[in-house]
């Protein structure tokens, strides 16, 4: 009886959207008659940098996208790259998509896809280009810091609420770059060979989450190749696994000029090609008709070598999105630049900053005290909006770390000596030796500096050189730390570093790219305003080489310049660090407190799991310290004894919780079993191995407080 008033029930409930659904079937169908097949062509290529065509005649809009991810983009050019100049475009810039993976706080994921809908809306977007989830697989990768991290777990808790957020404006987030563009050296023709077991096991799980879970409307692909395709139109990652198996009804446009052939954009799962150069000298009013899925494609129907029905699905999947976005009624108007846009920009910036190590309790700084503060590092007035490529911003405003601890340290003499410079031409002994001159009578030295938005370093189209800082910064630090130790470094990237330099400094914090609020989130971190919560969403390795991907050579990273070879396989990140007991300079998952937290008991509910069960953790979590704050409790599973390699534990649960000295918390974490399962490549299925693992539970990857044996039968 309940079963049947269950069935009732939720049929009841999906009654309206059931029917929705086909009332928008049907318009479709109804506009896909009556469009030419002309008509039909010139809405699955571009018409200009980042629109694609309407089709005047029948009401349908064009479609207008914009970057992504962490701020939408200034206005460019009808056909080329230059910037419009508009005067409106000005935006919030929101931090870095591995600032948010730092907060380890789904919450504060939903905000930001609000926000930054809202801003996209009101900028007249229909798609968001983003976020990005490509997997960290190598600190050299100029793109990291679009990215979420290393684990693909955290990767898909996150992406889920951005993606949300943003859509609830009816704006498209469109998910970026799938797949496996996990560097940017030769990223328009490497050829990536990966095992089945890894690309679903890590490469994937965050592209899957997006759209089985955030029911994502849009997807990106890559410019890179994936077994001998390119990944914009790959058979196997577009038709195969996201259109078939995910069952994806959104659109997928290419990454800009990552289209290189008709009959695969045709057949292997393309919908809009976007970026393929124009040809406005020879065609004035149609300049991109000879794109691949322009003229090329309508010669193709009207000889007949192609059905139109494959035209009709591209079209049909893009009129979705359109009232999803453009044509949809009673979708909100959008905001910029408000209030909200920058609490939330400053919530985050402030909740990813990571607290690396603090001896003695170094940070945070008395700000009611008269003491000299000696600022040095470029980066304490660079602005990191600009630079990075597509994901540049024009912010609004942008307080710079500089602006920010003067303002918050009132009481205190700053001085400030840049100290090195980005700048070649520069003269760097005198900027050395200014910075040794203020460092000596200083009480406190804040050294501000790490990577930036210049090629080469944290930015698109390039790779790092190097894993070290650049512009001689850790001679810098080694000499200002022989003069004055009270140092903290805050290194600002997005990336991890060589950190060879930690034992002269006092304390380390990494406060990634944070956007319009990056001064005030600083330096309420370095007063202790804000409590540091942040935890690393990858690995600090000690050496370039202690990373899974470096270890195998170059035909891991970057390759031979045809093909790479992924050979850690599975061992990302902390899974090869934990497997393989290379100890990393910073672990997965590490962050400090300004005060401490311990776990006073932990179990599961029962021993014995079936495969269709949930398992439910427990723990109980104190605050130990002086002051109110945050810790992620993080829990990792490993299979003890495992017919197949694993990585000795992976993050399958974690919860950001609020505790006040002295107190104690009660949390929750569930992990339904299925979620330990393998990917099985005999079967091209996962598989869930029986017998017993170990769920550890712990507040960083390298700091398990306590260790539950559980054995799914
Ligand atoms: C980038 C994309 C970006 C696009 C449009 C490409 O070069 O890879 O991430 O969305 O340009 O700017």
């Amino acid at each position: 009886m309940y079963m049947i008033f269950k069935f009732f029930f939720s049929f009841f409930l999906a009654f309206p959207i059931l029917l929705v659904n086909a009332q928008q079937d049907d318009k479709i169908e109804n506009l896909i008659s009556q469009l030419t097949i002309e008509e039909k062509i010139s809405m699955c290529h571009a018409q200009s940098k980042f629109s694609s065509a309407g089709v005047p005649r029948l009401g349908i809009p064009e479609i207008w996208m914009s970057d992504g991810p962490h701020g939408i983009r200034p206005e460019i050019n009808w056909d080329d790259w230059g910037y419009a100049n508009w005067t409106n475009d000005y935006v919030t810039a929101f931090p870095a998509l591995t600032c948010l993976a730092a907060t380890f706080n789904p919450d504060l994921s939903m905000k930001y896809g609000t926000s930054i809908g809202e801003e996209a809306r009101y900028r007249k977007k229909d798609v968001l280009l983003g976020p990005g989830v490509n997997i960290y697989r190598t600190p050299l990768n100029g793109r990291n810091f679009e990215y979420m991290g290393e684990d693909p777990y955290l990767a898909s808790v996150l992406v889920v609420p951005y993606i949300k957020g943003v859509q609830k404006n009816g704006v498209a987030a469109c998910v970026k770059h799938y797949a496996l563009n996990n560097q940017e050296h030769w990223r328009g023709h490497i050829n990536v060979e990966v095992s089945d077991r890894a690309l679903h096991e890590i490469y994937l799980p965050a592209f899957k989450a997006a759209v089985k879970e955030g029911s994502a409307w849009a997807i990106m692909g890559s410019y890179n190749k994936f077994r001998g395709q390119h990944c914009c139109h790959n058979d196997l990652l577009l038709n195969k696994i996201l259109k078939k198996s995910w069952g994806f009804d959104g659109v997928v446009i290419s990454d800009w000029g990552g289209v290189h052939n008709t009959n695969e954009a045709i057949f292997n799962g393309l919908d809009i090609e976007m970026g393929t150069p124009s040809d406005k000298n020879q065609s004035k009013r149609y300049p991109y008709q000879n794109n691949f899925l322009g003229k090329p494609f309508l010669d193709k129907i009207i000889g007949n070598e192609v059905k139109e029905s494959i035209l009709d699905d591209k079209v049909r999947r893009i009129l979705r999105l359109m009232l999803r976005t453009s044509l949809k009624q009673n979708k909100p108007f959008g905001s910029i630049n408000n209030k909200q846009h920058y609490e939330t920009a400053y919530k985050i910036a402030s909740e990813g900053i990571v607290l690396l190590k603090n001896t003695d309790n170094f940070l945070p700084i008395d700000k009611t005290k008269r003491i000299t503060i000696a600022v040095i590092g470029e980066n304490a007035e660079k602005s990191m909006s600009i630079g990075g490529g597509s994901s540049e911003l024009k912010p609004d405003k942008e307080i710079s770390p500089l602006l920010g601890i003067q303002k918050e340290f009132r009481n205190a003499v700053i001085k400030y000596a840049k100290g090195y410079s980005s700048d070649a031409t520069v003269n760097s002994d005198k900027l050395r030796k200014e910075a040794l001159s203020i460092v000596k009578d200083a009480d406190v030295v804040l050294f501000i500096g790490g990577l930036n938005k210049n090629r080469h370093q944290d930015s698109e189209a390039s790779d790092r050189d190097s894993y070290q800082l650049p512009y001689n910064q850790p001679e810098l630090i080694k000499e200002i730390s022989k003069n004055n130790k009270n140092i903290a470094v805050i290194l600002v990237s997005g990336n991890a570093v060589e950190t060879r330099w930690k034992t002269d400094v006092k304390s380390i914090l990494q406060s990634w790219y944070l956007g319009s609020e990056a001064g005030n989130a600083i330096a309420s971190i370095l007063s202790g305003e804000v409590n540091p919560s942040g935890k690393l969403p990858f690995s600090f390795p000690m050496n370039l080489n202690d990373n899974g991907a470096h270890y195998f050579g170059k035909l891991s990273y970057p390759g031979d310049g045809v093909s790479q070879y992924y050979k850690e396989d599975i061992l990302v990140g902390y899974r090869w660090h934990d497997t393989k007991k290379i100890v990393p300079s910073f672990s997965f998952g590490h962050g400090l407190s300004y005060t401490s937290f311990e776990l006073l008991k932990s179990s599961s509910d029962k021993n014995e799991y079936l495969i269709n069960e949930t398992i439910r953790v427990n723990c109980t979590v104190k605050n130990t310290g002086k002051l109110e704050g945050k810790e992620v409790v993080q829990v990792y599973a490993g299979k003890v004894n495992s017919k197949i390699n694993r990585a000795k534990k992976e993050l399958k649960g974690f919860k950001k919780v609020f505790i006040k000295s002295n107190q104690s918390e009660k949390i929750k974490i569930e992990i339904p079993v299925n979620n330990l399962a393998f990917y099985n490549e005999k079967d091209s299925d996962w598989e869930i191995e029986k017998g017993e693992y170990i769920i550890y539970i712990g507040n960083a990857s390298d700091n398990i407080w306590e260790e539950i044996s559980i054995t799914i039968i």
